[in-house]
């Protein structure tokens, strides 16, 4: 069986977030919950379980959250008598999840014969205890899913060793490791552009494709996380999940089928093509940044090193780029270029497909060698743009480029469900499809390492890029050894 069924769709619902009163549940899953409880997407009897350490009542839990998700939910979709009725949904159960003794409260609170879903917002270090945990209090059923929220793992043997670990209590399909890009819609809608239409995919290979950048641009900085990421950094925080994840959707040949194992085995053997890198691939084909003072929307910016709880000599990467090859038939010769930062000029994540260079052309100075281009924006805004070359008007034939614009917020009149609602209602209704598998993130983990253990060896510091730019001048290099450029339009 590919997917976790929930038993019926009539059952209720218990799910419940350890970290349920930290940094993610505060600022993505309560707001998401919310936003799937306005529009009357929940299942009737769902009861939400946030766990925390504090010895709070209710009244004190409320509070703590009022404001704070409150912020998060938006002024337009926030109402007192929704936000009324949503808490009405809402529990809070002090639990320390490290001691088995705890849950003994939690099962007291939850309904009987529900549906349940664990989502572990919390250190994977406390993985393997709360499900063990879990068991002993009786509280895992074939029926039962867990959510596993990143960082999974800081290299393949913690990759594997959670994967084992979770895997002693849950099986596969019982487990959804998010990785929240899967949850947007343009990333969703890039599958579709992909294998609902028929005009891309002749052109979607090598030699018609000369090269794929994906950008995942950030403008903030490490704000308040100077304690995970200092120990993380953009490979491990962007890269090995995010990025490739894009990745994969972009390169992986067309699935059978939307069934979860059949989507994921496709992706599961673009992560295996990818061409490891030695050492001296390292050194010529990434760049590590960290950004240094400057400014950012607008405003001034501290550098890396003045962060707060930042140690003054850390090396830490704050920015990435990369070209990586994938080889099979699909991909031989098409550079693939990654690049993720914070403290970047603008947010802004991309897909740019870049079509084959003319062959030859008959317009003289004005026709551009490298001419046709598919942009797929993912944020701010999304829209999908295909960049082609027209006369200008008037005497002479003089190129210039022109977009067709697939403008989806005017194409749709729907609301755009944020990626956690959209992504905490798949695992609501038992869909595996937008989540990882093990092999999946093991295989991406086993990539991503060497060039990891490659910049160790290098023992370079991360090159200095100023807050607000696009990143270190070796990222540009990287591009335009190749014969390419980052495409940065607004
Ligand atoms: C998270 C990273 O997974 O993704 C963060 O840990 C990053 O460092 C965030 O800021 C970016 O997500 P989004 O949806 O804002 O692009």
């Amino acid at each position: 069986m590919a997917s976790s069924q929930p038993s019926s769709l009539a059952a209720p619902l218990d799910l419940v977030i350890f970290g349920g009163v930290g940094d993610l549940s505060v600022r993505k899953l309560l707001p998401a919950l919310y936003m799937a409880h306005l529009h009357n997407t929940l299942p009737e009897q769902t009861h939400i379980y946030a766990l925390g350490r504090q010895a709070w009542d209710r009244s004190a839990f409320l509070h703590f959250i009022e404001d704070k998700v409150r912020g998060f939910i938006g002024a337009k979709a926030y109402r007192d008598e929704v936000w009324a009725s949503f808490v009405r949904r809402l529990s809070y159960v002090s639990v320390d999840a490290t001691e088995a003794a705890d849950y003994a409260g939690l099962k007291a609170e939850m309904q009987p014969g529900a549906d349940r879903v664990y989502y572990l917002a919390t250190a994977p270090s406390l993985f393997v205890g709360i499900c063990a945990n879990l068991k002993a209090a009786d509280l895992i059923d074939g029926r039962a899913r867990v959510v596993l929220e990143k960082p999974l793992g800081h290299d393949l043997a913690s990759a594997r060793q959670i994967n084992h670990d979770v895997g002693q209590y849950f099986q596969e399909q019982q487990i959804f490791r998010i990785d929240h890009y899967l949850g947007k819609e343009t990333v969703q809608n890039l599958m579709v552009l992909r294998f609902g239409n028929s005009i891309f995919e002749p052109l979607w290979r090598s030699p018609y494709i000369k090269s794929v950048q994906i950008t995942v641009a950030e403008s903030v900085g490490v704000g308040s996380r100077a304690g995970f990421y200092d120990g993380t950094g953009a490979m491990r925080d962007m890269v090995q999940n995010h990025l490739l994840q894009l990745l994969c959707i972009v390169a992986m040949e067309p699935p059978v089928s939307l069934d979860p194992d059949a989507v994921r085995d496709e992706k599961l053997k673009v992560l295996r093509s990818l061409r490891p890198m030695a050492v001296a691939d390292v050194a010529r084909d990434t760049v590590r940044g960290q950004y240094t003072a400057g400014a950012a929307d607008g405003e001034a910016a501290p550098g890396y090193l003045q962060e707060e709880n930042i140690p003054e000599d850390s090396s830490t990467e704050t920015f990435v780029a990369l070209k990586a090859h994938i080889s099979n038939w699909r991909w031989a010769n098409v550079p693939f270029f990654l690049r993720t930062g914070k403290r970047m000029a603008a947010r802004q994540s991309e897909i740019v497909i870049e079509f084959a260079d003319l062959p030859f052309t008959i317009f003289g100075d004005s026709a551009h060698k490298s001419v046709n281009r598919l942009m797929i924006r993912l944020q701010p805004e999304e829209h999908i743009q295909l960049q082609m070359m027209a006369k200008e008007p008037g005497s002479g034939m003089k190129l210039r480029p022109v977009k067709l614009d697939l403008d989806l917020q005017t194409a749709f009149a729907e609301r755009r469900a944020e990626a956690y609602e959209r992504l905490l209602i798949d695992v609501i209704k038992g869909r595996l499809t937008h989540f990882m598998r093990r092999d999946e993130l093991e295989a991406a983990w086993a990539w991503v390492e060497p060039i990891i253990e490659g910049w160790k060896q290098l023992g370079e510091k991360p090159k200095p890029y100023t807050a607000g730019s696009w990143g270190p001048a070796a990222s540009s290099a990287l591009m335009a050894r190749e014969g390419s450029a980052w495409v940065e339009e607004a």
